[in-house]
């Protein structure tokens, strides 16, 4: 049995033991479960056009990274990777006139935080459509799709914050789009948590709707259908497996499940066409069956938990590109589907609320490199890296090789880096949980150093830390100790100490000060610990 860890959570069993399948919904951490595919219910011509051709796979584009790489380098790489459609959390005008006349069709994203004025206001939804939809379609040649309302609104975590505002938001962009003479190339949709439905039994064919969001979630649902609109589901087998230490590993995988699920004929031997025929089977119960559906997020992160390491992504992703290049569907909808993977670039400063592995979901690391073999089906090649990426000088910064472990200052020096930068790599099981102690502390003090661009201050824990410029990455194994690149929001001097001083106003500042002050602040936290 699996611990119910919320109360909307509903648990599918499998074979003769109760394990929650499903996760849903990597953002936060719940257990539910989903479903998906994609699909287009637009005109007709429109719909043969793409079924005619194949259906590109497409990916999510996040930027909550201290260092992102400039849009054009990312628009670069998603062509040089034969990606079609990109997914946005927002509506970006730099990423938006990047993308413009790059033939990659767009999904925008309107943020929760927005919903409640674009519900209150058909004037602001005509206002966030002109300057966020036509202008760029009208002037950029950004071939904009979708618009999505929303991220994940209807997540339990949220305490319900976003359910009123979140349909008359959809109807208002809706309207937009329509007053716009746009509502024809361009569909609303709401990514939504797979935790939107759940089944009673272990079988998909119990499906439905979650209880306390039933009928708003039919009235969502009957809107898409009358405007030709996609259902938009995210599913993360791997938080599956991270909720549950019981649940059966080959089971969130594509290799084949000893113990496969019979659901009266129907064989579920993965969770996620158990997820996503559970989504198919909610809405066919309710008079939506052959709703289209896209797979708005699907992924496997590489770090930060014992389960999210480069195999496992690998196996994972690898696993879903192959049905998808095949068309493979689902027992209860077979064929080709609409998906984007999730993600495209690691971000290293996305929450880690929902557990270390948050800023490892990229198929790319965050300056673009490859993490492992992943054939997409568009190219022989393999994943291509981003070009010309400009990185700061070859130097890290390290716990001095003269310097005791029982100095008093490691422990809130350490607290402060890591506070401070991305330690998600350290811990048990990831990519660098092996270093011993000494290898730990300097880990940690050269996130620090690298966020804070190489800055000298960066590197002046008391008297307990060196620069070098000798890599100290240990040979053997997946552990970095990494050097960031250089972006223009945080100043990009070409890594020498000379632009060092315009770059105060992206951090660096925090060490200028006497480290008495993080001392006091991180004493108190270590004296808890
Ligand atoms: C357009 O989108 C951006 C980013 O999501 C947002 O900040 C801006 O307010 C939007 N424009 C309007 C008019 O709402
Ligand atoms: C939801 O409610 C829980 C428990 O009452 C609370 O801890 C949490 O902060 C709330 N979350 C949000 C997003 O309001
Ligand atoms: C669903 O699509 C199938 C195949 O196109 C069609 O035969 C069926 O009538 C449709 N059902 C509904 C409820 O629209
Ligand atoms: C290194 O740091 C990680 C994460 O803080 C910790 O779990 C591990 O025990 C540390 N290893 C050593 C040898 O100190």
């Amino acid at each position: 049995m699996y611990k119910k860890t919320c109360t909307s959570q509903v648990s599918i069993a499998y074979s003769d033991n109760n394990f929650n399948f499903f996760y849903l919904g990597k953002v936060f951490m719940e257990l539910i479960k989903g479903i998906s595919f994609g699909g287009f219910l637009v005109s007709l011509l429109f719909f043969n056009v793409l079924v005619s051709t194949v259906f590109g796979i497409g990916v999510n584009w996040g930027t909550q990274a201290t260092h992102p790489l400039p849009a054009p380098t990312v628009v670069k790489m998603l062509k040089d990777n034969g990606f079609e459609k990109v997914k946005l959390f927002d509506a970006d005008p730099t990423i938006l006139n990047a993308l413009g006349k790059s033939g990659l069709q767009v999904m925008v994203g309107i943020p929760n935080d927005m919903l409640a004025s674009l519900a209150g206001s058909v004037q602001a939804a005509e206002n966030w459509v002109a300057q966020n939809v036509s202008s760029h379609i009208n002037s950029n040649g950004v071939d904009i799709r979708y618009v999505a309302v929303g991220n994940e609104p209807f997540l339990s975590t949220y305490n319900g914050t976003f359910l009123a505002t979140t349909y008359p938001a959809l109807q208002n962009i809706q309207s937009a789009l329509i007053k716009a003479g746009l509502a024809n190339r361009v569909k609303v949709t709401i990514p939504l948590n797979a935790d939107v439905y759940g089944s009673s039994s272990q079988n998909p064919s119990d499906g439905d709707f979650r209880s306390d969001i039933h009928p708003l979630m039919l009235e969502i649902v009957k809107f898409l259908s009358d405007n030709g609109a996609p259902f938009t589901v995210n599913i993360y087998p791997f938080i599956s497996l991270y909720n549950d230490p019981n649940f059966p590993t080959d089971y969130a995988f594509f290799n084949g499940y000893s113990t496969p699920i019979n659901d009266n004929g129907r064989i579920y031997d993965n969770v996620f066409d158990a997820n996503l025929d559970t989504l198919i089977w909610s809405l066919q119960k309710n008079g939506y069956g052959n709703l289209s559906i896209i797979i708005g997020e699907i992924g496997w992160p590489t770090d930060g938990d014992r389960n999210a390491n480069l195999q496992n992504a690998q196996r994972f992703n690898q696993g879903f590109m192959a049905r998808y290049i095949k068309g493979t569907g689902t027992p209860m909808r077979p064929g080709k589907s609409d998906a984007y993977l999730f993600g495209l670039i690691d971000e290293d400063a996305k929450s880690i609320q929902p557990g270390n592995f948050e800023r490892h979901w990229g198929i790319f690391y965050f300056d673009g490199t490859a993490k492992y073999q992943f054939n997409l089906g568009t190219s022989s090649k393999g994943l291509v890296p981003a070009s010309n990426v400009r990185y700061l000088a070859k130097k890290w910064c390290i716990f001095s090789p003269s310097a005791s472990l029982d100095d008093p200052q490691v422990s809130p020096s350490v607290a402060y880096a890591c506070a401070n930068a991305d330690c998600t790599s350290l811990g048990y099981g990831t990519s660098c949980g092996n270093l011993d102690a000494r290898g730990n502390i300097s880990y940690a003090f050269n996130s620090y150093f690298q966020t804070q661009n190489q800055a000298d201050t960066a590197c002046k824990f008391p008297s307990i830390s060196a620069i070098t410029t000798q890599d100290p990455s240990p040979t053997q194994g997946d552990c970095k100790f990494r050097i960031m690149i250089q972006t223009t929001s945080s100043g990009g001097g070409g890594g020498s100490s000379s632009s060092s001083s315009s770059r105060s106003s992206s951090g660096v500042g925090f060490l200028k000060k006497p480290v008495s002050m993080m001392l006091f602040m991180f004493m108190f936290f270590f004296t808890i610990l």
